[in-house]
Formats: C-alpha cells, sequence, structure tokens
C-alpha cells in the first residue's frame, strides 16, 4: 500500500507523544508522501521544530501570524496544498478548538481553510479520553466527516494503564494508505460536471440569473479527484478557486454551457450536472443598455436548452447524474426527473427554507430507479464526498 504523491499536512499539538512525530514523519515519506509539519506551541515543549524540518526536508511552521513564513508558502496555500491533515498527538486541547472550530493559532486556521481529508490520533491520559466533554468533541469531529486514528489501549506515560495512547505510526501510516486506495475506485474514469449559475444577458449591463454559488459543484468535482476520476469542470460565474487536478471550463450563458459540454461528453464515462441553468433567456439581447421609459416593460423570454436532458437523451450516454431544486413533493418531483432527463441518479435538494442556494450546509435526497439514499444536512464538500461514493457503487454495479 502506498501513498505515492500524496500531499500530508502533519499537525503536532503539545503530549507527550509528539516524541513519535519524526517517526511519523519518515514513515509518511517512506509510503511515497510529501510531508510538510505544522506544530502548535505546546508541541515545541516537548520537540523542536528542527528536528521536523529534517526528517521532513521542509521548514516547520509553527505560528500564523510569521511574515517570514507567509512570504513563502502562506497559511492559505497551504490549506489548499493540502490533500489530507493528519494531527498526531491530537490532545484534548486541539480535539476542543476543532470541534468548535477556533481559529486562535495556526494549525486550528489551518484546519478551518482546508478541504483536506482530516484525520485524528488522539493521545491522553485515559481519564481525560473518557471525560464526557472530550468525547462529545470527539462525536461532532467524526460527524464533521474526521477520521479517527486509536486511541490504543495500553501503559501510558502517565504511568495509568487503559485507552488514550497515540496510534503507532506504522498504523496510522496503513490506515492512510488503505483508505487512499479504498477510496480510489473512479481511477481511469472521466467525468464531466457542471457549476454554478449561468447568466443570460439583457444588455450590456444586465442579466437574468440566480443565486447558485457553485459550491456544491465544486466540491463534486473536487471529490471526483480525490476518488481518482479525471475531471472537466464546466463552471458558470462564480468566486471560487478551481480545485486541485480539475481542468476547468468558465462560460457565461447556458448556450456556452452546453457547448462546452459537448466538447468533452464523447470521451466521458459520467456526467453530472450540478450547475443551476437558467431555464430562460431573454428572446433579444440589446446591443445598448436598456433606458427607463416610464412604461411598464414587457420582456420575451425564450427556454433554453436542457443540458442535462440532452446528455441524457444520447444514444451512447454516460452515467448521467442530474440535481433538483425542490420546494415541495421532494421525491415525486426527482423520480419524474430521472426519466425525463434520462438521468441514473438524481440528487434532489430542499430548498426554500434553510438549506440550499448559496449556505455552506446542506442535505440531499439522492433516487436511482429503484433506491433511495438520505444525506445530511452536512457541509457540501462531506455531501459531496458520500454522493461520489454513490455513484462510484451504482457505477461498479451497472458494469457488473
Ligand atoms: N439543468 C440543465 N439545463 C437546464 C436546466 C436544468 O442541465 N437548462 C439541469 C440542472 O443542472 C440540474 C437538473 O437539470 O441537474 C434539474 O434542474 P431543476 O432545478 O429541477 O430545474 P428544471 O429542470 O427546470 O425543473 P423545474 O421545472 O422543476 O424547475
Amino acid at each position: 500500500m502506498t501513498l505515492t504523491g500524496r500531499r500530508i499536512l502533519l499537525g503536532i499539538s503539545g503530549g507527550i507523544a509528539a516524541y513519535k512525530s519524526p517517526e511519523l514523519v519518515r514513515r509518511l515519506r517512506d509510503a511515497g508522501a510529501e510531508v510538510r509539519v505544522v506544530m502548535t506551541a505546546g508541541a515545541e515543549a516537548f520537540i523542536t521544530p528542527l528536528t521536523l524540518q529534517a526528517v521532513s526536508g521542509h521548514r516547520v511552521r509553527t505560528h500564523l501570524l510569521d511574515p517570514e513564513a507567509e512570504a513563502g508558502m502562506g497559511h492559505i496555500e497551504l490549506a489548499r496544498w493540502a490533500e489530507d491533515i493528519v494531527i498526531a498527538p491530537a490532545t484534548a486541547q486541539v480535539v476542543a478548538k476543532l470541534a468548535h472550530g477556533f481559529a486562535d493559532d495556526l494549525l486550528s486556521t489551518l484546519v478551518l481553510a482546508s478541504q483536506a481529508r482530516l484525520w485524528v490520533a488522539p493521545a491522553m491520559n485515559r481519564l481525560m479520553w473518557d471525560a464526557e466533554p472530550v468525547r462529545a468533541n470527539v462525536d461532532q469531529l467524526v460527524r464533521g466527516g474526521a477520521r479517527l486514528l486509536g486511541p490504543d489501549r495500553g501503559e501510558q506515560a502517565c504511568g495509568e494503564h487503559g485507552a488514550g495512547r497515540m496510534q503507532e505510526p506504522d498504523v496510522i501510516v496503513s490506515a492512510m494508505a488503505g483508505a487512499s486506495e479504498r477510496s480510489r475506485p473512479l481511477v481511469g474514469k472521466r467525468f464531466v460536471v457542471t457549476a454554478g449559475p449561468t447568466h443570460e444577458p439583457l444588455d450590456p449591463v444586465r442579466f437574468l440569473g440566480n443565486r447558485s454559488s457553485g459550491r456544491m459543484g465544486f466540491a463534486v468535482a473536487r471529490m471526483l479527484v480525490e476518488a481518482g476520476a479525471t475531471v472537466d469542470l464546466v463552471a458558470g460565474p462564480v468566486n471560487l478557486p478551481t480545485p486541485p487536478g480539475v481542468q476547468r471550463v468558465d462560460v457565461v450563458t447556458a448556450r456556452e454551457m452546453l457547448e462546452a459540454v459537448n466538447r468533452c461528453i464523447d470521451a466521458a464515462d459520467g456526467f453530472v450536472a450540478v450547475a443551476a441553468v437558467a431555464d430562460y433567456r431573454p428572446e433579444h439581447e440589446a446591443t445598448d443598455k436598456l433606458k427607463k421609459s416610464g412604461e411598464p416593460v414587457t420582456m420575451h423570454l425564450v427556454e433554453n436548452p436542457d443540458i442535462l436532458a440532452t446528455v441524457g437523451h444520447r444514444q451512447t450516454r454516460p452515467f448521467v447524474v442530474g440535481f433538483a431544486a425542490e420546494t415541495r413533493d421532494l421525491e415525486t418531483s426527482a423520480r419524474s426527473k430521472l426519466s425525463a432527463k434520462g438521468a441514473d441518479l438524481i440528487a434532489a435538494n430542499r430548498v426554500g427554507h434553510e438549506l440550499g442556494f448559496d449556505r455552506e450546509d446542506n442535505a440531499l435526497e439522492v433516487f436511482s430507479a429503484h433506491r433511495h439514499w438520505s444525506l445530511g444536512p452536512r457541509s457540501k464538500c462531506q455531501l459531496a464526498r458520500e454522493l461520489v461514493d454513490i455513484i462510484a457503487g451504482e457505477m461498479k454495479a451497472r458494469e457488473r
């Protein structure tokens, strides 16, 4: 098992188990990973940054507001760089901070600013590990998508015996490598994903559009890449960075989006239509800015091409996933879209209340002809990961 080419950020917090960290860095590098290290102030009481610099081959970061370090790889860049963040050892204090979204040092800030997979290897006294607030914080982290490594049972540095020892470096490395192999079920598959809104021009300064942020589509593209797929992302006007490894084409209107999809769909094994495409566009785009006349205005709108249905009704078509934004009769509407649009899966999104467009959290009801999955509410990133798992499972089932 291997971690070849994986970009791993190791966060070390202040516990005696920090003495195992250099060994963990070496094992991760032996498995092929590129490792950067961040230490909390507490960690420096147990081990020096110089040791970790020597074994990782990179400068170790310890402070959030360090102008010299920020001049190299800034902390946001570092957060984006990481594909996995592993915190080992993770003290009760760090677990509490991460569970509650604190950002008062470099490590906690990086975790908040990153979409990387989070691994937590707790290490603490057994009574602390059993303490109710610690359990609640750990539950919170795991619900948010973090993967727990250990802790092990055994003799503790404080002389007690029980659960709370940090998991051994080789066990951590094989857990990470194993998960990374299991979680790349789409190696060799090509996907096209649409994301964001479309803007349909009225005149040189105005358009018809909607409030889609594009976050869900970008998260799906990112998770498809994590699962090993090659991804072409066709994005409407959004203000989001391109996820690592994704090929992006920017478009504005529905017709441009369809053209861009048509250019890459022949080679695709899967198509995921997350974009909130404008159903209608103004029949004519004025060449000059429209002036007010003091009279009511009637605007003639014509229907846009349905990109999802166009792909879904091709003679040879990829595995097709559509989204549906519904305010009511969610299951009936979603199921009718399965056949109307020629989709294999419809991920339905309840909008209009506290969930939906332009929000961080979301919930999805996913339907195939014969099955139904309920996901969330949780972060769009976590939802996208689970949706990609379903897509991979259904594609595999069809190949059999
Ligand atoms: N879609 C598309 N092209 C369009 C309209 C929609 O590709 N012109 C895709 C969206 O990306 C999404 C799915 O169709 O995957 C569902 O769109 P939905 O929000 O349900 O809108 P409509 O299809 O217009 O259905 P309704 O009339 O219920 O709003």
